[in-house]
């Protein structure tokens, strides 16, 4: 049976118990992909940072508050999946430490020092089994497409969704998928729902048909 992970919504870095930096990521794409698999009769495991969207009742949701849970919970969850479609906008950046206790006010300015936190998606592709795939998103505002190949190539993905800032918490998107040719194999346009539904008939195409032949191949033997 067919299994997708998909990563969702935004995560939470904290700078103290009470405060964190975040981003404005609905999880409303993560949540319609995740129906699009369902539509197709697949399993699909949603691991998602904080979000108010449900996911259907039929998905095995893994719920995760930063960047450094979402990986593990993805390193737990992939190597049972075929491929991994990574939808969420984890906090890029973590306070390089977290106080234990609230922080005070003082009067004076306070100084962050930020570090990167684990890429998810470039993890996993690193980690992908020759039978596994790895399609991301990029969200990009200036020479979107040259970005979106630079960045399927570092992240090792099957295949890359590009859409603009305005897609944020928004119910409609834009989007061309790109394959590791540069070509642009599809665009899409509408609800997120639409989308979704268009991304996965992509991901069926390009990466499950070959999957699935095999399946029969080995059933035949
Ligand atoms: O590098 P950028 O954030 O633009 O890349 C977007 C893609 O990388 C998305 O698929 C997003 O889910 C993924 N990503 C990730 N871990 C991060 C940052 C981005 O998986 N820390």
């Amino acid at each position: 049976m067919t299994r997708i992970l998909i990563t969702s919504g935004p995560t939470r870095q904290f700078l103290d118990p009470v405060r964190y930096l975040t981003n404005a990521s609905s999880g409303r794409m993560g949540s319609a992909l995740a129906a699009a698999v369902i539509e197709l009769g697949y399993e699909v495991v949603v691991v998602s940072g904080p979000v108010d969207v449900a996911y259907p009742a039929e998905a095995k949701v893994v719920p995760v508050l930063s960047t450094e849970d979402m990986l593990d919970a993805c390193i737990r969850e992939f190597p049972a999946c075929d491929g991994l479609i990574g939808a969420a906008a984890p906090c890029d950046y973590r306070p390089v430490k977290c106080h234990p206790q609230k922080i005070s006010k003082t009067g004076s300015p306070v100084q962050l020092t930020l570090m990167e936190t684990p890429d998810v998606v470039a993890t996993i592709g690193a980690q992908k089994r020759p039978d596994q795939w790895v399609v991301g998103f990029a969200l990009e505002t200036q020479d979107p497409r040259f970005r979106a190949i630079v960045k399927l190539e570092k992240k090792r993905c099957d295949l890359i969704v590009l859409n603009g800032p305005e897609a944020m918490n928004s119910s409609t998107n834009q989007v061309e998928i790109l394959d590791p040719e540069g070509r642009v194999v599809v665009k899409l346009e509408g609800t997120k729902e639409r989308v979704a539904t268009g991304i996965l008939q992509q991901i069926r195409r390009s990466l499950l048909a070959p999957q699935r032949s095999h399946d029969e191949r080995d059933q035949t033997v």
